[in-house]
């Protein structure tokens, strides 16, 4: 409570007094929270461009000067410095961790890597050309039935939080075994997170698996780029669920389901289709361009554009540099990432580009990324999920442990019809 208050004149010259509210970085909020009670109105706002749904303590983000801070520190030292691991504890616990208790935590992790052995026969149930993140979504919610002590209110988060953290990466990893036909690879206590989650998905019975250091790092880096984004449409998805109570793997599994749309968490495959596409026809992107500005045939520049960032999203600054070394360090040359750089260049000096602040963001180059380390296109927005666990988990336990928290439930203005008057069938025309 900054002590301020803000004016709001009704039309029937009511005036009512609004507590205005200052968070630590100086951004300002009209707290409406007592306005339906004092007067009969509500707001409206779809889309929640004006809306603020909480106050929380984990992720600072403008969208104007283009900066982004977990818990203080900066995405650009994260992603230099640190790695997954070490960054899921500070989103989750708010604080680095000391080297014992990273330590810790990672035993934690490796420890609770495995899912239940039952839950093998979910994947042979499904298609082989089921989309993984349909596998995911429901392997998720399933942990809850074999967890079923999370339903209760006092279970041991911290214990539920860690399987979550470790075992979504062994049912993403075996998700994609089982679609391309192969034995699952069980992971290996030796690796850390990131290392061991490339051994599960590209280690085969017959051959000895070298991880990579070059990728097991650039893995490490993309999962700290995506680990938390404040109240984006999953993470508000995953503490609308919450706020009912639901357990913490039902929330996680509606983040999931709600990162799946091409305008969130989808982007980063439907880029890679953009560029293919493109591609296909010729490779004449100014003309793609041209379309996309001009509205015709409904199709936007995936990957560029962000209801927050009005200037460049810095994971995007990250990720183009993080391209260019690791495909140099691979020995990849990809045609897609010279035509993606094209198509920035020309759109970054396009006046419908300019004038809308359309920036590339964090899906536009991380696809090129996961491609060059052999990941297939329809694994991206799982790999996006993995990434975003830590802070989906981190808005959970932030909404939970808040005396503030009351479940979720917007208003509505009805445009309906009034009340009128049953007709029976024998009556109408
Ligand atoms: N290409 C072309 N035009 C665009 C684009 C784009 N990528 N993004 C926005 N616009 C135009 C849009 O047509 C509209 O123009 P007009 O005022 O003439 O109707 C204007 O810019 C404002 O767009 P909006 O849809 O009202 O903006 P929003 O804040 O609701 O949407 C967005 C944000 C990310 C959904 C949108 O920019 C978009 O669809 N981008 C492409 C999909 C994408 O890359 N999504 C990933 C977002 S980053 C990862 C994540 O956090 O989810």
């Amino acid at each position: 409570m900054s002590g301020k208050t803000a004016k709001l004149t009704l039309p029937d010259g009511r005036e009512h007094a609004l507590n205005v509210i200052v968070g630590s970085e100086n951004e300002h909020a009209i707290d409406i929270r007592s306005l339906r009670q004092d007067t009969g109105y509500i707001t409206l706002d779809s889309g929640y461009m004006n809306t603020g749904a909480t106050t929380s303590a984990i992720t600072y983000l403008d969208g104007e000067a283009g900066v982004l801070r977990y818990r203080g520190y900066s995405i650009e030292d994260l992603a230099e410095k640190s790695n997954f691991v070490e960054t899921s504890y500070l989103l989750i616990h708010g604080r680095l961790p000391t080297a014992r208790e990273r330590d810790e935590f990672s035993k934690q992790l490796t420890y609770h890597s495995l899912i239940h052995e039952d839950m093998q026969h979910f994947f042979a149930g499904y298609p082989p050309t089921s989309h993984p993140m349909a596998v995911l979504s429901a392997m998720v919610t399933s942990l809850s039935a074999y967890y079923p002590d999370c339903l209760d209110r006092d279970a041991p988060m911290d214990l539920h939080i860690t399987r979550l953290l470790s075992k979504v990466r062994t049912i993403a990893a075996f998700s994609y075994k089982k679609s391309i036909g192969q034995p699952v690879m069980y992971p290996r206590n030796s690796l850390k997170y990131a290392a061991n989650f490339l051994h599960m998905m590209f280690a085969v019975p017959a051959e000895d698996y070298e991880v990579s250091p070059v990728l097991e790092k650039a893995l490490n880096q993309l999962l700290i780029l995506h680990a938390d984004h404040e109240q984006n449409c999953s993470t508000s998805t995953v503490r609308l669920v919450g706020s009912s109570g639901a357990n913490v793997y039902a929330a996680i599994a509606a983040g999931v389901l709600a990162l799946w749309g091409p305008l969130h968490g989808g982007a980063n495959q439907a880029v890679i289709e953009m560029l293919e596409d493109i591609q296909k026809a010729g490779g004449d992107y100014k003309k793609f361009i041209d379309d996309v500005k001009n509205k015709r045939g409904e199709r936007r520049l995936m990957g560029f554009g962000h209801r927050v960032y009005k200037n460049y999203d810095p994971r995007a600054k990250i990720l183009k540099k993080m391209a260019d070394e690791v495909l140099e360090h691979l020995g990849i040359q990809d045609p897609l990432l010279d035509l993606a750089k094209s198509m920035e260049e020309v759109a970054l000096r396009d006046d419908y580009f300019i004038s809308k602040k359309l920036y590339p963001n964090v899906d536009f180059y991380s696809g090129i990324l996961y491609r060059a380390m052999g990941i297939p296109t329809n694994m991206f927005t799982v790999m996006f999920a993995l990434g975003r666990l830590p802070g989906w988990i981190a808005h959970w336990k932030e909404m939970v442990e808040s005396k503030d928290t009351k479940i979720g439930r917007p208003r509505q203005i009805y445009t309906g019809e009034v009340e009128r008057r049953f007709v029976p069938i024998s009556e109408r025309p």
